[in-house]
């Protein structure tokens, strides 16, 4: 028997499964809102003081996500959580920056799983949502990139993904 094409063999879930990684990503969500109002307060010094502004729009952001993707949850029937994930703290800027920065990749990561996933299931506008999400979520890792006078890494797809299409 022909095996489906890898990509889509990886991605395929129910809705249930989707409800369950919708709520993982809103755990994501309210960490970097925690994250982004804690960091841009206490950021320190000259050289930082444009990322700290920026980090300031960041938590803005995060929120309207987190309405977003609760929002999505609701629709699928589902149940948002209320619970974030942890957030690392520390007294250097530039370890803070860090832990975003390693952050909004697994955030990326996620989505784009989420993308291709919304879209085996027929979820068309929820896919859609998930790409204005996915478009914040690179801006703000290009800006801790270049705070940290970085490339912005790049992202790819979880092991699991690779296994499944191995
Ligand atoms: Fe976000
Ligand atoms: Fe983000």
């Amino acid at each position: 028997m022909k095996a489906e094409a890898p990509s889509q063999a990886a991605d395929k879930v129910g809705r249930h499964e989707l409800i369950a990684l919708l709520n993982e990503d809103l755990a994501r969500e309210y960490q970097a809102i925690i994250s982004y109002v804690v960091y841009s307060q206490v950021l320190k010094g000259a050289e930082f003081m444009n990322i700290a502004a920026e980090l300031e729009k960041h938590a803005a952001e995060e929120l309207s996500h987190a309405l977003m993707i609760s929002n999505q949850i609701d629709y699928l029937g589902g149940m948002p959580v209320v619970q974030p994930k942890p957030v690392r703290t520390s007294e250097k800027a530039r370890e803070m920056l860090r832990f975003d920065l390693i952050n909004e990749g697994e955030t990326i990561r996620n989505y784009r799983e989420r993308v291709r996933q919304c879209e085996q299931l027929g979820e068309y506008a929820m896919a859609e949502h998930i790409r204005e999400i996915l478009m914040d979520e690179q801006d703000h890792q290009i800006a801790l990139a270049t705070a940290l006078g970085e490339d912005v890494p790049v992202v790819k797809d979880s092991p699991n993904a690779a296994a499944k299409k191995a």
